[in-house]
């Protein structure tokens, strides 16, 4: 058949200089569609001779395999180059340096709160908690604090505002956590042996002492436990929260809600101008405690003829503060990251229970 290589040829070139697949989609029509020049050919077969046909058939079918061919080729060698093209595109530099993110750091107060609750916990002693707003009730009269009682006074209470024409007596920012004592017993009876760390409100504001501060109380109450317990119960506490052998010395002192009453130091000494816990012979107050007052037991349901023990109470940002060193209060307001980082805190460092504290 005349003008068949001239056909291939033009469709070969063609083919090879198409820009896309729409281009090589028209080609493929224009070639081999239903009335496509190969396919018109191809129909031509019919009126020919026999003998005619007989080269002409093959030929014409070599000729559509080979455009077919050449079609699909240059098909692939499109998707290639189209995916050359966006890997291009799509090159990331993986040695550029990395983006910083800011990091956190755990607060003193709530990294002390988690040491002295797993130490607690490992002598037995349960987490109580109560409400921030308090009544009068358990903030005071159950605690021996009667209305005219003059420790109401010295507590520097904020009062939350009563409705007009309300006449009961204001809740409290609670001024200690003590009332939890009364909450936590009226809840659970006798024995009971918890800590209760939170916040707590006093209006008073200077270099050491915040309108908001934190304190953990303590209570134990069995048959027949004494001073001599609670003595060692601190003893073992400071001991494990400074991480060396720490004495403690008990002062007579006075609170409504124990009799009798301390005042406790722990064993401290300053070397050049440095406070150093557990050495020397000098003295730190750090909490007040004592028995539970028979009155307090009776208020919260426990038969004061059956069950005795002792509370105390300890300030938690002042232990932090001995601990890490840590001089003022701004570490805890400001929550200055450098600041934090200077005294040691970092975010992932979290003690746990039993693997011992992590500093
Ligand atoms: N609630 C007392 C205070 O805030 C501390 C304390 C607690 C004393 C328990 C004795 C027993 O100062």
């Amino acid at each position: 058949m005349d003008g068949l290589d001239t056909l291939k040829a033009g469709y070969l070139t063609r083919i090879s200089d198409a820009a896309d697949e729409a281009g090589l989609e028209e080609l493929r029509l224009a070639a081999l569609g239903k009335k496509g020049e190969v396919s018109l050919k191809m129909r031509e077969l019919g009126k020919m001779s026999p003998e005619e046909r007989k080269t002409a058939g093959p030929a014409l079918n070599a000729l559509k395999d080979e455009i077919d061919a050449a079609l699909r080729a240059k098909k692939a060698a499109l998707a290639d180059a189209a995916l050359d093209e966006r890997l291009k595109a799509e090159w990331l530099d993986v040695t550029l340096p990395g983006r910083p993110r800011a990091a956190g750091t755990i607060h003193p107060v709530s990294q002390v709160t988690a040491e002295l609750t797993a130490i607690f916990a490992d002598m037995g002693f349960a987490v109580a908690e109560g409400p921030q707003i308090e009544t009068d009730w358990y903030n005071f009269d159950a605690l021996n604090i009667p209305p005219e009682h003059p420790a109401r006074q010295e507590h520097d209470t904020f009062f939350m505002a009563r409705a007009e024409g309300d006449e009961r007596p204001p809740h409290v920012l609670r001024t200690h956590t003590s009332p939890v004592q009364i909450r936590a017993m009226t809840e659970a009876g006798a024995p009971i042996r918890v800590i209760a760390p939170g916040r707590v409100y006093r209006m008073d504001m200077d270099q050491t002492h915040a309108p908001m501060f934190h304190q953990v109380e303590g209570l134990a109450i069995d048959r027949d436990l004494s001073m001599a317990n609670l003595k060692w119960v601190l003893e073992e506490f400071f001991s494990a929260f400074f991480g060396v052998k720490v004495a403690t010395r008990f002062r007579a002192s006075h609170f409504p809600f124990t009799e009798p009453s301390a005042e406790v130091d722990i064993q401290c000494s300053w070397v050049d101008g440095q406070l150093r816990i557990g050495e020397g012979d000098g003295w730190m107050e750090v909490l007040g405690s004592g028995m539970v007052h028979p009155k307090v037991l009776a208020a919260a349901g426990v038969d004061p003829d059956q069950w005795q023990g002792f509370a105390f109470g300890m300030g938690i940002d002042r232990i932090a503060m001995l601990k890490y060193g840590i001089p003022d209060l701004r570490a805890f307001f400001e929550s200055d990251l450098r600041w934090l980082r200077h005294y040691g805190f970092s975010a992932l460092d979290v003690p746990t229970l039993h693997g011992g504290l992590s500093r």
